[in-house]
Order: structure tokens, then sequence, then C-alpha cells
């Protein structure tokens, strides 16, 4: 399979090679991570504290919808069950179910509708302002959920993805936010393969896009994905193909996407693959097309699927990824496939490229730059089997607080079904999440470095700042400041620790604590 991507890659390379700079991978001479990228090991320590028993409700604070689409939102709150869930002011339309915590239904009228979500348990009460946007921008934060690609790659299964439905409850995920299971690619069939579970007729008599038998009923999926208060996701691609050789909606366009709609999906990834032998030149009319197409399709349904742009970054996507109707794009090529290793891709992609074209001013509430997935817990050997995260116990915090404080998409995709605590604490830190989905909605950025150490900053909704503090240097931990000059606040402010949920004290024109080798901490400045 790796073979087959980089093949991908390089088709698509050959196709633009201009168009590539910035998101494709350096080549080096050997595969294993150069000495100078080996990081620091030690051993797992968790930070997040375990959520009070007492109700907490999480998650987004802000939520899009379009008129008459059909609504779900579920409620995320820890805290001990049986919950009892109300909310004041719901708009006419919706239902709320007060033991799940589900609100589903559909509104007519446009209009912003303040509400108050309440949820409370023998321990408490909590209450949680939410505002619920009627009109036609979705995604106002960025998606929570899990993808099946970096652990089950060719051989995900009808079984698998309600496995992880099941498990995205069963694992307290859905009580921090998390709402969307997205099947990626390999649910099609594939021309020309000779395994009988996933050849067969591509289409039906009416041109209607066929599931492979390894998904024999994708309604009754989706059905058991809503029926937990989760969102379906979907894949496939503008060209013939797939990147793993499936069928793509290559002038099926419309028939996919009602198909689609038929089979009751919220939310498409749509990635270039194949398309790159069908579009002219690399002109950026021709990078945009398939996307105009399938996004003008998609906004004349009657239900609301959320897109997201799969292309690698090129022609600068993060310029006009929101303008042709994506509510995300990919910033750069396959994290999991960073030709010297995970460590360095999130390293290049996300910290520099991100940085080096100021992707900040062009995430926001509607859209937003997505620099891949969450690769952390179980993630696909591509030899048939699974390994853990190569990453250190350090860059697995970096990960989730760069991802965090550039509002990027949270979605998860290792083994679902075998996350452990550490995992889940870097998964479910609610206060991390809160900085993620703040409806501010402003991506942050770097506001300072100094050698190996950076210091990035994201503005919150309520005034504050959130910081992360990190450390690039592989071996030796290193005093990070955040000054209070690059932060653009005064006087002696209020510091909390964000990954321990614990107040630090109160700092005067700045704040400083030592980072590990390839490591972060993350602070919220009130
Ligand atoms: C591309 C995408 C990946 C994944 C694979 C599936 O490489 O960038 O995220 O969807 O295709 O084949």
């Amino acid at each position: 399979m790796k073979k087959l991507l980089c093949c991908c890659c390089l088709i698509i390379g050959l196709a633009f090679p201009r168009l590539l700079t910035g998101a494709e991978p350096k080549a080096e001479s050997s595969t294993a991570p150069p000495k100078a990228l080996q990081a620091l090991r030690r051993e797992r320590f968790i930070l997040t504290p375990d959520p009070p028993r007492s109700p907490r409700i999480n998650g987004a604070r802000i939520f899009g919808v379009r008129p008459g689409s059909p609504f779900l939102f579920t409620i995320p709150a820890t805290g001990e069950r049986p919950m009892q869930f109300t909310a004041d002011n719901l708009p006419a339309g919706l239902r709320l179910d007060p033991h799940t915590g589900f609100i589903a239904g559909t509104i007519k009228d446009r209009g912003t509708y303040p509400v108050t979500l309440v949820a409370s348990n023998a321990l408490g009460i909590s209450k949680r302002p939410f505002k619920i946007v009627c009109g036609d921008t979705l995604a106002l934060t960025p998606h929570m959920g899990w993808n099946s690609w970096y652990v089950w790659e060719n051989r995900v299964t009808d079984k698998i993805i309600r496995d992880a439905a099941d498990a995205m409850v069963r694992t307290g995920m859905r009580e921090h936010g998390y709402q969307y299971v997205n099947i990626d690619d390999c649910w099609a069939m594939k021309p020309g393969s000779r395994d009988e579970s996933l050849n067969g007729p591509e289409r039906d008599q009416e041109g209607m896009v066929n599931s492979n038998r390894r998904f024999p009923d994708m309604k009754a999926l989706t059905d058991y994905i809503h029926a937990r208060g989760l969102k379906a996701g979907i894949y496939t691609s503008p060209g013939p193909t797939t990147c793993a050789g499936h069928v793509g909606a290559y002038q099926h366009e419309e028939l996919d996407v009602r198909r689609f709609v038929e089979w009751g999906f919220d939310f498409l990834k749509y990635d270039w693959c194949s398309y790159g032998g069908i579009a002219k030149n690399g002109s950026l009319e021709e990078l945009q097309k398939p996307y105009r197409l399938i996004s003008r399709i998609l906004t004349q349904q009657p239900r609301d699927i959320v897109l997201n742009l799969c292309q690698y970054g090129m022609g600068n996507v993060w310029e006009w990824g929101k303008e042709v109707g994506g509510q995300s794009w990919r910033t750069a090529g396959d994290l999991g496939l960073s030709f010297e290793g995970i460590a360095a891709g999130l390293f290049r992609d996300g910290f520099d490229l991100y940085s080096d074209r100021k992707l900040h001013q062009f995430g926001g509430p509607g859209g937003w730059n997505d620099p891949d997935y969450l690769l952390l817990g179980y993630l696909s050997n591509w030899r048939g089997g699974t390994a853990p995260t190569p990453l250190t116990v350090d860059e697995q915090y970096t990960h989730v607080t760069l991802w965090c404080i550039v509002a990027a998409p949270l979605i998860f995709s290792g083994d679902i079904t075998r996350l452990d605590k550490f995992t889940l604490g870097l998964l479910c830190n609610d206060e991390l999440i809160d900085v993620d989905q703040d409806p501010l909605g402003k991506p942050g950025y770097r506001v300072a470095k100094t050698g190996d150490t950076e210091v990035w900053m994201k503005d919150m909704e309520d005034g504050s700042k959130a910081v992360g503090l990190f450390n690039r240097n592989p071996v030796e931990f290193k005093k990070v400041a955040a000054r209070w000059s690059d932060l653009g606040v005064q006087g002696t402010r209020r510091v909390r620790d964000l990954w321990r949920q614990k107040n630090l004290g109160d700092f005067a024109g700045q704040f400083e604590i030592e980072v590990a080798p390839h490591g972060a901490e993350a602070i919220r400045i009130f």
C-alpha cells in the first residue's frame, strides 16, 4: 500500500511538479530518520486529569446548520451517568432527548439562536451557552472525529466502522465532542481486483455507485452511526479512481452525491488522486474545477455534507479552499508517509509550512486548514498489522498542542478500539479542545522563534490568549519564555496550565518554563 501511495504521489508530482512546492516531502537518501531527528524517548506520562464525576459540558459552543437540513448534535458531557439533559430556548423544529442529550429535527428559519444547554446528575449541574446558527455556513468550529485510513487502510469493512462508532461512545470520546466516524478509501469496487469482495458491478443500472461486499448495506451502517448520536463520513476522488485504485466519481459526480445523500452521509473527503490525469494543466482553474463542481452539487442537497478538500496543498489551496466550497483543506502531503518520519513531517508542514505561508490568515469559521490526522495510538504498519505511533511521548504532546493552537480538525486515525489511558488523555483534554473549538475561530500562529524554541499564540473569544511553548531540539531540555510583548498583553496576568488543568499563578512580563526535547507546554493567559 505504501508503494502504491508513493506511486500516486509520483503521478501527481509528474503531472504538476511546480504545484507541489511546500507540500511535497523532501526526498532523503535513506528512509530511516536521520540521527539528528531521533528524539529523546521518555516514559509515558499522563497529564490530563480525569474529568469530574459531576456533569461538565464540553466541545463546540457554536454550530452551523442549513435551513431544512436534518439537524443532529449530541451534547458532549462528562460525568457520572445517569445524566439528564435539558436546553433552554431551543429553536422550533428541534427536540432534545433528555436521556441521551441528542438534539435532532430541522430548523426552517434562518437566524442565530442562543441556547443554554444543561446537564445534571446526582452530583450537580452544568450549564453552557450554545449558539445555533441556521444559515449557509457549516463547520463553524473544526471537525472532530475519527478516520479509518491510518489504521485500517485497504482493509476497512462495515464491521470496523461499526466498532469504531461503538468505541467512540464506549471510550467517552463522544463526551468530549468527537462526532464524525469517517470511512476513508476502499469502500467502493476496485476495477481489475481479483479479490471477490472488491470486484463486481461498479455502478447499478441507473449509474449509481455501488459499495463493495465489505460494505453490504451503507444505509444500515449510517443508521447505526446516527443511532449513537454520531455522524458518518465517506471518501471519493474526482478522478476515475481513488488513490488506492477504487472507483472514483469522475463524470458521475451528481449521481454519487445523490447516492451519498440516500445512504445518509454527513461528511465527504474528496481526494485528488487520479484527477491528475484528467486536469488539462496545473492552472488554478483546473485545480479548482472538481472542487467547485462537487460543492455546487453538495449545496443543492437536502442534507448538510461537510466537504474536506484533499489535494495536498497544491496551488496554495488555503487561499481558495473556502471560496470553492470546502469546509477544510489538507495543507500538505500525507503526514503519515513523510519520508523522514512523522515527527519531521510535523515540524516541516505543521510548523514551518504553516508559519512561512501564514496559513492562520486563511482558516476560520466555515473553512479550516487541515494538516492531516492525529497519528496517535496504534497505526497501520503497512504490512497488514498495526504498530504504536513512532512519535515519542513528547512529540505526541506537541502534535496535539499544535493542532489545537492552529484550530485544525481533530480527526484521530489510530485504532479507536485499542485506546489506552495515555492516548485518551491526549485526545480528550477538554481545556485543549476548548482552544481548538473556540467560537472566535481564529487559528493561532508563531509569535517568537529563538533557536530551537518557539512560542505560538491563539486569540480566544473571551480575550484570553492560548499559548503553545515548543522545543524543537531533539535531545536537550530548553527554557521557553512566552513574553507579554510577543503576545500583545501587558501587566500582571493569570496563567493556567492547560494540559494539567491547573492555575499556575500570576505573572508579570513573561511566563517561562522548561520544555522537554521535541515537547510542548500549553498555557492560557487571562
Ligand atoms: C491519499 C490521502 C490519504 C488517504 C489515501 C487513501 O494518499 O492523502 O489521506 O485518503 O489517499 O488512498
